[in-house]
Parts: structure tokens; sequence; C-alpha cells
């Protein structure tokens, strides 16, 4: 086995595009990689300083939109590109916005999974950024994702995953076993 010491390598590490409304109630997206759940309401986030950062600080409120294969170019260009520096961050994606139902921030209908949330915890707070930890206040799923059981069907939706060895994102593939089931035949 070859040792590369400590890498930021978790695997598979989520594409997730956060939606906030800036002071004037205009919305800005942000790509962010190091993120996942927390608890079975909240989920974490890893937060630099961003103008993403600087409208949480007004507004707590925001989106989490999971990025798949149709969204992927704009999805990294909103984690190249600041709001700090180029107001119409937005419109370069050709995103459709709409206002959450639930929360004070924009949806990207164009993705196919939202997340609604809400901040709970700034963890380890400094000018530079801090870990937060969010309440899930509703998730949101494209009518055209959903399963025969009428929830979302993950395998349909071709979404990313971000490859930190390589800085790639990476489709994600079928589904290959039930979990929690498929382990039951070495019991
Ligand atoms: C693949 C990828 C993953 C990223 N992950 C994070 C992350 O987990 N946390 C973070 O603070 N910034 C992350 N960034 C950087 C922000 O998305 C980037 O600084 C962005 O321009 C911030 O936008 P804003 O200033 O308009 O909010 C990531 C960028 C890319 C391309």
């Amino acid at each position: 086995m070859k040792s590369f010491e400590a890498k930021p390598w978790i695997l598979p590490q989520p594409v997730l595009i956060i939606g906030t409304y800036d002071k004037d109630g205009k919305p800005n997206a942000m790509n962010a990689a190091w993120g996942g759940q927390w608890d079975m309401r909240e989920i974490m986030i890893s937060l630099g300083s961003h103008a993403t950062t600087d409208n949480l600080a007004l507004n707590p409120e925001f989106t989490v939109a999971f990025a798949n294969v149709e969204t992927m170019v704009a999805a990294d260009y909103v984690g190249i590109v600041s709001g700090r520096n180029v107001p119409d961050k937005v419109e370069k994606t050709g995103w459709t916005i709409e206002k959450a139902p639930h929360v004070n921030a924009p949806v990207f209908t164009d993705f196919p999974l939202t997340m609604e949330c809400r901040v709970a915890q700034k963890i380890d707070e400094t000018a530079t950024g801090y870990y937060m930890v969010a309440e899930i206040v509703n998730v949101l799923c494209k009518e055209e994702y959903l399963a025969e059981d009428g929830y979302p069907n993950v395998e349909k939706m071709g979404l990313i995953t971000f490859d930190p060895v390589h800085h790639n994102y990476i489709q994600l593939g079928n589904s290959v076993g039930n979990a929690f089931s498929i382990g039951k035949q070495l019991k």
C-alpha cells in the first residue's frame, strides 16, 4: 500500500450548491464539498469566508441543492467565482429561480433535489469561516425524479460527487444492493 500522509480525501464527497439571498434579496449560489449529514434533522458544512457567509450573517436561511450532470458546469462556476466580485454571478448560470416555500432563500429549480435549511450552530467561528450545523426544514424533489413509491429516485438523478484526489466530478452509478439487507446473507 502506498502512503499519502494526511489528505482531505473522505470519499465520496457531495457537490452541494448553497443558495442564499443577499441584503437586497438578490440570489447567490456557492459550491461546497465539505459537508454531510450531522444528525437526523441536521446537516453540517465547513464554510470559509464568502459572499454566502456574508448573506448567512444577515439571514440564516438557505437551500442546498445536489448537483447532477446537467447542472455541473454552472455548479462548478459558482464554486470558482464569488458574488463579492461578480454581481451577475447567478444570472450567468442560467438557472431558474423561485423563492423556497419554507425558508427565505432561493430554490434553483434545475436541480432534482433541494433541502431547505436554517443555521442552527456555528462551530469555531473566526474571520475565515466556521463549521455550520443547520436544521433541515424541508426537502423538495422535482416530480419527474420521484419513484413509484412516491419517494425520490436517487438513481435517476445523475448526481455527481467531487473527487478530491484529482479534482474531478464523477457521476453516481447504479444501485447495486439493498442496504441493511444484503449483508444478511452472511449472518
Ligand atoms: C468543488 C468545490 C468544492 C468547494 N467546497 C467548498 C467548501 O466545502 N467550503 C467552502 O467554504 N468553499 C468551498 N468551495 C469554494 C466556494 O464555492 C467558492 O469560494 C465560491 O466562490 C464562494 O462563492 P460566494 O463568495 O459567491 O459565496 C468549493 C469550490 C468548489 C469548486
